[in-house]
Order: structure tokens, then C-alpha cells, then sequence
């Protein structure tokens, strides 16, 4: 589906006939959208010379926003690189994705961040926003050159992977981030100490697979400390892939508190519980682990009702021969770009868990907002620009390798999901056409 350029001048693209869901605009309509020059112009403007990609019967939707992924460059190329992440993200329908820091070296400097970035850039597939570490070397002792790399473009900071180990390093990042704007703060909230050696969620079915468990309070406990230290500071706080019940409920509390924070929850938690581990297949051992049912279902309707504000993939490559070793060695993460939004249109939307407006806004324009990101999330309208994703919600397919990711740990192996990426334009490029990626 090449466009034409005129003259190489002025290249225009009609996504005709699609269902526009636009939730920065509370719009939900059958709708054409004019693209010239990667900027989304009026409808109504003259369409000669546009070339006609058909939409109809597609869903047309701000390109989805990621705010955690893991794209293993620099250290880890054997298991994703950022060419492949971004690859695996254009196919999901991700326009922007922020990469996580645990690389090695680990995201520390603004060194890190450009080489990060400009990887990204080379891509050319979808914007790479990196998120810094907050730590130096995520020690969880000094603090890193939080400004330098504010400089480099990062507005996201995480120790990702590691929880800050003590809340007095908290409220220095906390405080520390207050003096830039759009600045947040975001925790892998897990204690350490409590959480060691946890193989799954603790409880009957920890005790019955002889696996060593992983209590809810690991969680819960830091949760609590977190948004205590956030009243303390005035901070801004983001809250990476929750998984507990019990969490939910502190959120809660500290929302209608009126506490800066925001939590996220990852396709694969709303999806899956413990009782999935019955096969000890790797590919469901993931930090923090999935919990019971009743635990997912608190995820479903906290992310329904707005109390967790966002979807994360948490994409979390990893090496065929790490995965299939021992339950108790092998590291933990699924992979998640490419399955993320039929993910949560099958086991969401689908059964009338979650309006598919809301499912939009939770994987695009408010994480948007959350990552600062203003050229995405919508809305759809004249002068933005044209980062758009298009997908047939009721096109079913079965979750198998090849991935564009270099990894094929994904918890959703050899399921079927409904809902497929027909297109993703990336600043007017479409960088997806027809499914498939084109470049
Ligand atoms: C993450 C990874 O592999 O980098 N794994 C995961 O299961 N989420 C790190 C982490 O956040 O624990
Ligand atoms: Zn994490």
C-alpha cells in the first residue's frame, strides 16, 4: 500500500470510511481522516491526489501509547533490540513506547538516553521515549543525574525492575522531580526482603505446586509507604503494573485524597491468575506474579472505573534458553507488544467488561498524558499529528511465532484473540500496512 508522493512534495493518505474513536474528543463516528504530510488536515479539503486506504469495518484510533516496555538495548541484543521492539510495537498498534532502564549499562546518563533514542529514531517505526533510571546503576543508593537526562528528553524516571529500597530515596526523587514540569516519578512497588525467592503469588496454589510464593503484601506494603511518602512530598507518582486487590484499594483511598499518582496494569493481570501455573510454564512466571482470580477481577473493574488510570505491556523479552530452564530459574516477564490491545478487546471489551472508548483511552490518551507525550493520545483533529492506529476489533487470530519481537515468551502462546492491526501510521507514515510491518 505505497502512496503516492506528489512531486515529493505534499503526500496525502484518506483513512476512509472507519469507526473513529477518539476519546480526547469524546468522539465515536463513522468518519474519513485526511492525512498530508504526516499532519491530519480537514476532512473536508480537496482529496485529489490522496491515495485511499479503506478503513471500513476498522476501528480508527490514536496510535497506542506504551509506558512500559523493555527493549533489552544496550546489553541484550540477543533478546530484543530497540529495531525489534519497535517493529513488535508498530504491529500492536503502538505509535510510542518507553523503554524501561534495566539494560546494561543501565539507563543512568543522558549517554544511555540518546544512544536509546537515537536507535529509536534510526527505526523510524514509532516514537522512543526512554525512562531514566532513578538510581545510579538502579542501586538504590545515589541518586542518578536526574537532570542531565531531563535534558536528554526523558520525563519518565523508574528503577523498574528494582523497587526503591527505602523511602527516604523516594522523597529525595520525589522532591527532586518537583522542581521540573511533567516530571514523574514511577515504582516497581515490591519489599524485597519479603518477596525473595517468590516463584508465584503465595497461596493454595503456591502450596500445591510446591513453588516458593510471593504474598500480595510484598506489594501492598510498599504501595502504602509510596503514596505516604508522595502526601509528605507533594509529589507525582506512578505506580507500574499492579497486581494486588489490596493495592487497588490504597489507590483509591489516595485518590480521593487528591494525591498525584496514576498506577498502571499490564494485559496479562486482567487476563490471567495463579490458577494459570498449573503447568509451570515459564512463560506465566512474571514479577510481580499474576494473583488469584478474585485479584484480577479488582484489576478489571479498578481499570474500568478509572482508579488504575493506564495499560502497560511490561514487555519483558527474554532468551528461549532462560525461559525454558528451571520454574525457579528462569527469569520472569512475558513479552506483550504484539498482543496487548487484543488482549483487552477479547477478555475486556468483548464481554462488555470495559467500553471500548475507555480501553482506547487507557492504551492511548491517557498514558499519553501521563508520559507527557502531546503528539500522541489524540485527539484526532485537525493540525495534530497523524499517529493513528486501525484495527478489525472481531478479526481473530491465534497467538504463535513468528513475532516481530526477537522473543517468543508470551503468556498468550497458542491462544486466540479478536482484534487485529490492520494499519499503524506513524507521523503520516504507515509503518504498518495491511498487518504487515514495512520496514
Ligand atoms: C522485567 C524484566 O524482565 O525486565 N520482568 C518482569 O517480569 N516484569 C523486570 C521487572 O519489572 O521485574
Ligand atoms: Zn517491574
Amino acid at each position: 500500500m505505497k502512496q503516492e508522493g506528489r512531486g515529493g512534495v505534499s503526500e496525502r493518505i484518506l483513512l476512509k470510511g472507519g469507526r473513529v474513536v477518539d476519546p480526547a474528543a469524546g468522539r465515536d463516528e463513522i468518519a474519513d481522516v485526511l492525512i498530508e504530510d504526516g499532519v491530519i488536515v480537514s476532512a473536508d479539503a480537496s482529496r485529489s491526489g490522496a491515495s485511499v486506504v479503506d478503513a471500513d469495518g476498522l476501528v480508527v484510533a490514536p496510535g497506542l501509547v506504551d509506558l512500559h516496555t523493555h527493549l533489552r538495548e544496550p546489553g541484550r541484543e540477543d533478546k530484543e533490540t530497540v529495531e525489534t521492539g519497535c517493529r513488535a510495537a508498530a504491529l500492536g498498534g503502538f505509535t510510542a513506547v518507553s523503554p524501561m532502564a534495566n539494560t546494561e549499562p543501565v539507563a543512568d546518563t543522558a549517554a544511555v538516553i540518546h544512544e536509546v533514542r537515537d536507535l529509536g529514531a534510526r527505526a523510524g517505526l514509532c516514537d522512543v521515549f526512554p525512562v531514566g533510571a532513578i538510581t545510579r546503576g538502579l542501586g538504590g543508593e545515589e541518586m542518578a543525574e536526574l537532570g542531565e537526562m531531563v535534558e536528554a528528553g526523558v520525563r519518565m524516571f523508574s528503577d523498574d525492575g528494582r523497587c526503591l529500597p527505602n523511602a527516604r530515596i523516594l522523597r529525595n526523587a520525589l522532591t527532586y522531580a518537583k522542581a521540573f514540569d511533567g516530571i514523574v516519578i514511577a515504582e516497581h512497588c515490591e519489599d524485597g526482603p519479603l518477596a525473595e525467592g517468590g516463584q508465584m503469588h503465595e497461596g493454595y496454589h503456591s502450596y500445591s505446586l510446591g513453588l516458593a510464593g510471593q504474598p500480595r503484601e510484598a506489594e501492598e506494603i510498599v504501595v502504602a509507604r509510596d503514596l505516604a511518602v508522595v502526601r509528605l512530598t507533594g509529589g507525582r507518582l506512578h505506580l507500574c503494573h499492579l497486581s494486588s486487590a489490596g493495592s487497588i484499594e490504597i489507590v483509591r483511598r489516595a485518590k480521593a485524597e487528591g494525591l498525584r499518582v496514576t498506577a498502571e496494569v499490564t494485559p496479562h493481570h486482567v487476563v490471567f491468575s495463579d490458577e494459570d501455573l498449573g503447568t509451570y510454564d515459564t512463560n506465566f512466571k512474571v514479577n510481580p506474579p499474576l494473583r488469584t482470580p478474585e485479584d484480577r477481577d479488582a484489576l478489571r473493574l479498578a481499570l474500568a472505573d478509572g482508579t488504575i488510570d493506564a495499560v502497560a505491556t511490561d514487555h519483558a523479552p527474554h532468551a528461549v534458553e532462560d525461559k525454558e530452564a528451571e520454574f525457579d530459574q528462569s527469569p520472569p516477564g512475558t513479552i506483550g507488544l504484539e498482543t496487548a490491545l487484543a488482549a483487552v478487546l477479547t477478555h475486556l471489551v468483548e464481554p462488555g467488561l470495559l467500553p471500548l472508548a475507555r480501553a482506547i483511552e487507557a492504551m492511548s490518551t491517557v498514558p499519553a498524558r501521563i508520559l507527557g507525550a502531546a503528539e500522541h493520545g489524540g485527539p484526532i483533529e485537525p493540525g495534530r499529528p497523524a499517529n493513528l492506529v486501525a484495527f478489525d476489533p472481531g478479526a481473530a487470530w491465534v497467538v504463535e511465532p513468528p513475532f516481530a519481537s526477537k522473543s517468543r515468551n508470551s503468556a498468550f502462546l497458542g491462544t486466540t484473540l479478536r482484534g487485529r492491526v490492520i494499519h499503524t501510521l506513524y507521523r503520516g507514515d504507515l509503518v504498518v500496512a495491511d498487518g504487515k510491518a514495512q520496514r
